[in-house]
């Protein structure tokens, strides 16, 4: 067929997209356009329809064009508030993509990642958005209102991509042709529902109500089961009926006139599948051929082109420059066919994994073997942990081997193909070749003109002889005296949420059992591995040749491990190396363990099947070497090991308080739906102003350096740039300032010096965000060291320099006792023991934003996705050089803060608001999230060194402690650090306490406050002493902790007045009905049993408890009926996701309702919380502290109180006169009157109102030795929240806390290079948790403590305190690996075995390091020597 090199007329392209701006559309009856003809790009920002066909608007055309880049642009502006981390690693912008098959008359419909989905990619596809299943004027669809009912937003950020996940989810599952559910419900099980979300990060909720929204849908749940709602009250009362219901097919994904379309220009659109789109340079080709000769004209050769298919590789590595062009390889049939043939199965290179692993699983495969039918299944499940389904969807086989090949991707796909002997297919510029897997692996990478066409995976069995397959010769033998065994591994970091492997590996192997002597030889083996830090996955051959034809024993097994390690070398530079290798070793001992016979006795011996008291799953118990035993599916074995398929369970346990209705009512968060449905505006949503332009930073990658210059690279990116904005720019009258707090200020730009990698040197301009991000990365900066010091990169280097920030004395935490004293009283003493523990990244999931908007006579207005918009207007006012009254700042929501929209949002508005007064045009920008993860310092990292005395009994009677905290280059909130780590540390009685406290300045990006700054840090110190102390004296850690817990005198000397009255102190009562209702000493026991049944798991058991003091801060607030009787509120507290806005009103309700007797007065309907704007509330100070929603709800009290006053007097008279009135009837008469019906207060807290919040926890682990994964089987968890005001939001945010507390002790872990320039810097390195990786069981009570008369309404904090408690996990982790170290050490060393430094976070390396790398070694070589000599 001719290729049409130049094509025109171009190809009709039309696609539409459901959801997004005003107008209607027509499958949903809701008007809309069709134009039939004509280029007409129908994304204007106002249209819902999106249509990409020929003639008219070339304007909006060539801007989609311009950025084909994906189809996340529409929904920018669409107004989505879709998450933009552009890796696919979120799942904050997931959408459902269909498909119509004019052929079969089928929709297929799908989640895709609209980050990584190019725009033209989806030409005559239908997308549906969230808004698109419903919204606030058509009416929610049941997810919304379930994610709203079930408590299951906070920030709201993450919610839309959550919705269209589950929606994605259930509309497949429903479409099976499974069993019909009962009515109400979906055909999806529990455990597909709550998988579906498995990719989609939350920062805010910690999942569990999520994953109960998900549940809600599956025919097999127990609604019982699901947590708090406002569905039903009770568990007792749920029922289905109570749901919003789920009415499958209500949506139309799939509108009848893009069908029609498409069936009438069948034809012609197979004769243009040749064809391009030549304003986009988007290429659509329907042969090889045509590729070709693509490629091959002069066109092509000179220009920047891509070949693609998925184009999920974009979230790996990311581009460097434009493409100029683009060849679309999906439209090429012979790349996207699945073929069954006789002797196996061919994907088409462009299959993509999901439709691979329907093939794999297929019923048409009942044909096969059962060996080969177990091979393809367990390639599919295998696969099915691969990223994400949203990434899985549009994710080709043959992408994912191409970069493998050419990019030494660690792909899972090459390992598990690469083991059972698999052919691919390519053609290069000058042939077609087939050559196997591995062979193609070997090649050197291949060119940008090679075309991977096909991989063909060989149907395996024991009844044949596939030597036709392999290049090995293979033995055939009878089917009844052999089996095939085969199996795959992976460790990750987390099971199935979206992370690549440590390792992974394959195994294949002939078992053939000789009939004689009964044992098992093996034959054919195939052993690949991958993902580890080689050039491409590879098979072990030696290992193999040295195994073949072998009796499996254990000096067998040990003389392979040997020659595997021998081959297993991760390559110089990758992180973990001997933690990956390690892994290869435990995964060849599991495949290989149950067919030796002596190791399957020894592990019996060790493997008691101890179901009845597990309290989740068992340990797999001991295999036979019998062969039907072996030929047995072992997939559930595997799993059960990694864990990550049960289902979560949970319980809340709550009291309402009635007291001040509606305060203290679980009601709906304000907000929830309209998160959920994806109206909710947050910064980048609103849409962009006339003119708008877009900035990027430029940062310096070194730590300490002269800038001699910036230029850009002479690429198709710089092209883009309009203007470079740095500190030359700043106005006469301005500064260079970018952030300031009380204790000192931050420049915005480095001028000539650069004091830190990821210091801003400028910002890039450009037309759009994506222009302008790829601009910035062309820039060369020119750096100096000349006359330079080294700069300062760690604590030591600061300590050894003197370093310091000076630490007012005023805040300089008071010393307690007599040191000299406690240590002479003590028995024992442990010397300069050191901890340290590092940073956090806040992973908000929106990340910094602003967009400025220069306004008359020299104003300004900005919109700040900011925690603090008074000083974010002071800043932007010095900067620029304007009165503060010329800067206006509005917040109206923030997708998620934690602390690092304070302080750290100032420089973005800043810089945005610089170059939007410098240009006279509106400047908004967006950070992606490498840059943001730089640019934006995170948690203080410490070092601390302590000395302890205690008795032998472990009272501990007097603490020493040096504290070196790292602050980074700028002082930002740091001299507040030291008293939150001693606070937090003195929840225990020390005897006497003396601390020396240095805050170091490090040439390190400046760090500041995240949730429960410096009080994680110091609880945490203070367990580790504890636990270390407990080791020390060989005690168990429970009662050295009863033991130091205080009394309330012990209490008061060392919080004074924070403590409050006697019976404010709650945490003994806490930790006593904590650990008996969670059966604490009873699972105890279990844990202990567990341990000695197991060898190769343990399980660990510990409780913590917390003291946490807050502060309340003065707060303004604003409450103002308007004449129709509806309420305005304004507060100076921004909702970040805390459920301020929710308490706020209940407040407001409540107050105002005290006109009347009447409690049904429905008051909440009637009130509107608006945006923080900085010129109309003053003084609203910041958002943080978990004090800011309480000191919200105190100022509008009083406002609200301040307006009864004035109302109350006018309502009774009015009463006298007419008899009972409505609340309408007041206010019209009130404005008739002249009442002043707007009232503001500005509430500050009396003196010394700080008081302390108590909790507890306890959690239970279970350590996987032989990877060192660790799943958190069950956490109970108790905290004081005084009378809450809002219970759900409460749970919710101790939840939600809790969870970011286990990323910060389990996954998170925060990289530097050498420069400091921080490389975890997305999140394919930066691993927050997933909801498989969340407590399998999680208990959460809510105590309800007495009246306290100080505190609004009897409330306490919830939003940071819970977040120490995670700590529990922790040291848990601490307490299985003790146990798998009491396991693997000789008798005599029991003290290495429990004394040890169990570093934060606890990563599977970190753990199976502490476990011991070469426990199977040592095993085996144990076993392997009392049978005679191991072989090599
Ligand atoms: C968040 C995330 C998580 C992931 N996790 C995993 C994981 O755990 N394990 C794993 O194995 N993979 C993982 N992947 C990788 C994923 O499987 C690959 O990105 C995907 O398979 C690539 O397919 P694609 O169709 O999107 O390729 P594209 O992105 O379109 O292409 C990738 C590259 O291959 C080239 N190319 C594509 N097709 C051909 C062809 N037929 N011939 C020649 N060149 C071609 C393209 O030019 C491009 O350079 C993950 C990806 C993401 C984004
Ligand atoms: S609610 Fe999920 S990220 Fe905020």
């Amino acid at each position: 067929m001719a290729a049409a090199v130049e094509p025109t007329p171009p190809a009709p392209c039309c696609a539409t997209i459901k959801g997004g701006g005003d107008a209607g559309f027509p499958c949903r009856g809701r008007g809309g356009r069709c134009v039939k003809d004509g280029w007409e790009v129908g994304v204007r920002c106002e249209q819902r329809e999106v249509r990409v066909s020929q003639g008219r608007s070339f304007h909006h055309l060539a801007r989609v064009l311009e950025n084909p880049h994906s189809i996340h642009w529409i929904q920018a502006r669409l107004r989505r508030g879709f998450g933009k981390n552009l890796k696919g690693g979120c799942g904050a912008c997931v959408v459902l993509l269909s498909k119509y098959d004019p052929v079969s008359d089928q929709v297929k419909e799908f989640s895709v990642s609209s980050c990584l989905t190019l725009l033209c990619s989806i030409n005559f596809c239908s997308v549906t958005t969230t808004e698109g299943l419903g919204n606030t004027k058509d009416g929610y669809h049941s997810i919304h209102q379930r994610f709203s009912g079930f408590h299951a937003t906070q920030c709201g950020f993450c919610t839309p991509g959550m919705c269209m996940s589950l929606f994605s989810a259930l509309t497949n599952a429903d479409k099976t042709d499974g069993p019909e559910p009962p009515i109400g419900f979906s055909k999806i099980t529990k455990f597909e529902a709550q998988k579906a979300i498995s990719g989609n990060l939350c920062r805010c909720t910690g999942y569990r109500p999520i994953a109960d929204v998900c549940k809600s849908f599956a025919a097999d749940v127990d609604l019982e089961d699901l947590g708090l709602n406002t569905f039903w009250k009770k568990p007792e009362d749920a029922n289905v009926d109570k749901l919003p219901p789920h009415d499958q097919g209500k949506i139309c994904t799939f509108p009848e006139f893009l069908k029609s379309e498409i069936n009438s220009s069948m034809g012609a659109l197979e004769s243009s599948q040749d064809s391009g789109l030549p304003e986009c340079q988007w290429y659509r080709p329907s042969s090889l051929e045509q590729v070709y000769k693509l490629l091959n004209s002069n066109e092509f050769t000179e220009r920047h082109v891509k070949l693609v298919m998925g184009n999920t590789g974009s979230g790996i590595y990311k581009e460097n420059d434009l493409y100029e062009k683009y060849i679309d390889l999906t439209g090429i049939p012979e790349l996207s066919v699945a073929k069954r043939v006789s002797k196996g199965i061919t994907f088409g290179a462009a299959v993509t994994i999901s439709r691979a692993i329907e093939v794999l699983k297929e019923k048409d495969n009942t044909v096969l073997h059962s060996d080969g039918k177990l091979i393809f299944c367990k390639i599919a499940d295998h696969m099915d942990k691969v990223a994400s389904p949203f990434i899985r969807n549009m994710a080709s086989l043959g992408g994912n081997l191409i970069m493998a090949q050419r990019n030494q991707f660690a792909s899972d796909i090459a390992t598990i193909l690469l083991a059972v002997g698999s052919i691919v297919c390519f053609q290069t510029a000058s042939g077609r070749l087939i050559i196997s897997l591995e062979e193609f692996l070997k090649l050197p990478p291949c060119d940008d003109r090679t075309i991977l066409i096909s991989i063909h995976i060989p149907y395996w069995s024991s009844a044949i002889d596939s030597s036709s397959v392999t290049s090995k010769v293979m033995v055939s033998v009878p089917e009844n005296d052999s089996s095939i065994l085969f199996e795959t591994y992976r460790a990750a970091p987390r099971p199935l949420g979206n992370a690549v492997s440590y390792l992974n590996s394959a195994f294949l192997a002939h078992v053939i059992s000789d009939k004689i002597s009964g044992n098992l030889i093996l034959q054919n083996i195939h052993l690949a591995f991958g993902a580890y830090g080689s050039e491409h996955a590879i098979r072990a051959r030696k290992v193999e040749e040295f195994l073949t034809g072998k009796i499996l024993t254990a000096s067998i097994l040990l003389g392979a491990i040997h020659l595997l390690k021998e081959t297993i070398i991760p390559k110089v530079g990758t992180r973990h190396s001997s933690y990956r290798a390690s892994l290869a070793i435990t995964f060849l001992f599991n495949f290989f363990q149950p067919l030796a016979k002596e190791l399957v006795v020894a592990e019996k011996i060790n493997n008691v099947d101890i179901s009845s008291v597990a309290t989740l799953t068992d340990y797999p118990n001991g295999k036979t070497n019998r062969s039907e035993d072996i030929m047995q599916p072992r997939t559930s074995k595997f799993e059960q090991l990694c864990n990550p398929n049960v289902i979560l369970s949970s319980k809340q346990s709550v009291e309402f308080s009635t007291d001040y209705h509606p305060v203290g009512m679980p009601i709906n968060k304000v907000g929830a739906e309209i998160q959920a449905s994806g109206e909710a505006i947050y910064v980048d949503d609103i849409p962009s102003p006339k003119d708008c332009l877009y900035g990027a930073f430029v940062y310096s990658t070194r730590p300490l350096a002269h800038i001699e210059g910036i230029t850009f690279k002479s690429t198709q990116a710089s092209q883009k740039i309009i203007a470079y904005i740095g500190a030359g720019d700043i106005p006469k009258r301005g500064e260079n300032i970018g952030c300031r707090f009380v204790f000192g200020d931050e420049p915005l730009f480095a001028d000539s010096l650069t004091e830190y990698a990821g210091q801003c040197l400028g910002v890039v301009v450009a037309e759009t965000q994506r222009y302008a991000n790829m601009a910035a990365k062309q820039a060369n900066i020119h750096y100096s060291n000349e006359d330079l010091e080294p700069p300062i990169l760690s604590i030591e280097d600061a300590i050894a320099r003197s370093s310091f920030f000076d630490l007012p004395p005023a805040i300089y935490p008071k010393q307690i006792g007599d040191l000299t004293k406690g240590m002479d009283e003590a028995d024992y003493k442990i010397l300069s023991a050191e901890i340290k523990l590092g940073s956090q990244y806040y992973f908000y999931m929106e990340t910094q934003t602003a967009l400025a908007i220069p306004d008359e006579d020299n104003c300004i207005v900005v919109y700040s996705s900011t925690q603090f918009p008074e000083h974010t207007q002071g800043v932007i006012a010095k900067c620029l050089g304007v009165p503060e009254n010329n800067v206006r700042v509005i917040t109206r929501r923030v997708g998620g803060g934690f602390g690092g929209k304070a302080l750290p949002s100032m420089p973005i508005a800043a810089a945005c608001a610089l170059a939007a007064f410098t240009l006279h045009r509106p400047v908004r920008m967006y950070l992606d999230r490498k840059t943001d993860m730089i640019m934006i310092g995170g948690r203080h990292p410490m070092k601390i060194n302590y000395s302890v005395g205690f008795k032998s009994d472990g009272k501990i009677t007097a603490l020493h402690i040096d504290l070196f905290i790292n602050a980074g280059i700028t002082i930002d909130l740091s001299p507040l650090i030291p008293s939150a780590v001693i606070t937090a540390l003195e929840k225990y009685n020390w005897g006497a306490l003396s601390f020396n406290i240095k805050l170091c300045k490090t040439n390190l990006a400046t760090k500041s406050a995240m949730r429960a700054p410096g009080d994680v840090q110091g609880s945490y110190i203070a367990e580790a002493i504890i636990e270390h102390v407990a080791a020390f004296l060989s005690m168990d850690t429970d009662s050295v902790r009863k033991q130091n817990l205080h009394t309330y005198e012990s209490l008061r000397s060392f919080y004074g007045p924070s403590s409050g009255d006697a019976s404010e102190y709650t945490l003994p009562v806490i930790v006593n009905e904590l650990t008996s209702t969670a059966s604490y000493l009873q699972r105890l026991g279990m844990v202990q049993y567990f341990n000695n049944c197991n060898k190769w798991k343990k399980r660990g058991i510990s409780w913590v408890p917390i003291i946490y003091r807050v502060a309340p801060r003065p707060t303004p607030g604003k409450v103002s009926i308007l004449n129709d009787g509806s309420v305005v509120i304004e507060v100076g507290g921004v909702e970040i996701g805390q459920g301020l806005w929710t308490k706020v009103k209940q407040m407001v309700a409540f107050v105002l309702g005290q006109l009347w007797d009447d409690v049904n007065l429905n008051l909440l309907d009637r009130l509107r919380i608006i945006q923080v704007d900085s010129l109309s509330l003053i003084q609203a100070g910041f958002t943080a502290g978990s004090t800011t929603s309480e000191s919200s709800c105190e100022a509008v009290r009083l406002a609200s109180g301040i307006l009864v006053s004035r109302l109350k007097s006018l309502k009774q008279s009015l009463e006298e006169q007419m008899g009972s009135i409505s609340w309408e009837t007041l206010i019209s008469q009130a404005t008739m009157q002249a009442v002043n019906l707007s009232a503001s207060a500005y509430w500050v807290p009396e003196n010394k109102l700080d008081y302390l919040n108590y909790g507890a926890a306890i959690s239970e682990v279970e350590v996987d030795i032989l990877t060192g994964a660790t799943t958190i089987l069950r956490t109970d968890l108790t905290y004081d929240c005084g009378q809450s005001l809002n219970p759900a939001v409460d749970l919710g945010q101790i939840e939600g806390s809790f969870v970011q507390g286990i990323g910060f002790f389990l996954y998170e872990e925060h990289v530097e290079n050498s420069d400091g320039l921080v490389v975890s810097d997305g999140t394919w390195t930066y691993k927050i948790p997933t909801v498989d990786t969340i407590p399998k069981q999680f208990n959460v009570k809510l105590m309800k403590s007495g009246h306290h008369e100080k505190r609004l309404l009897s409330s306490k904090a919830s939003g940071e305190p819970p977040l120490l408690l995670a700590s529990s996990v922790h040291c848990a982790v601490r307490e299985a690996i003790r146990a798998a170290r009491a396991e693997f050490s000789s008798n005599d060393d029991n003290h290495s075995a429990s004394t040890f430094q169990l570093d934060v976070p606890a990563t599977m390396p970190v753990v199976k390091e502490l476990c011991g790398l070469n426990t199977v070694e040592k095993y085996l070589e144990t076993l392997a020597s009392s049978q005679g000599k191991v072989e090599a």
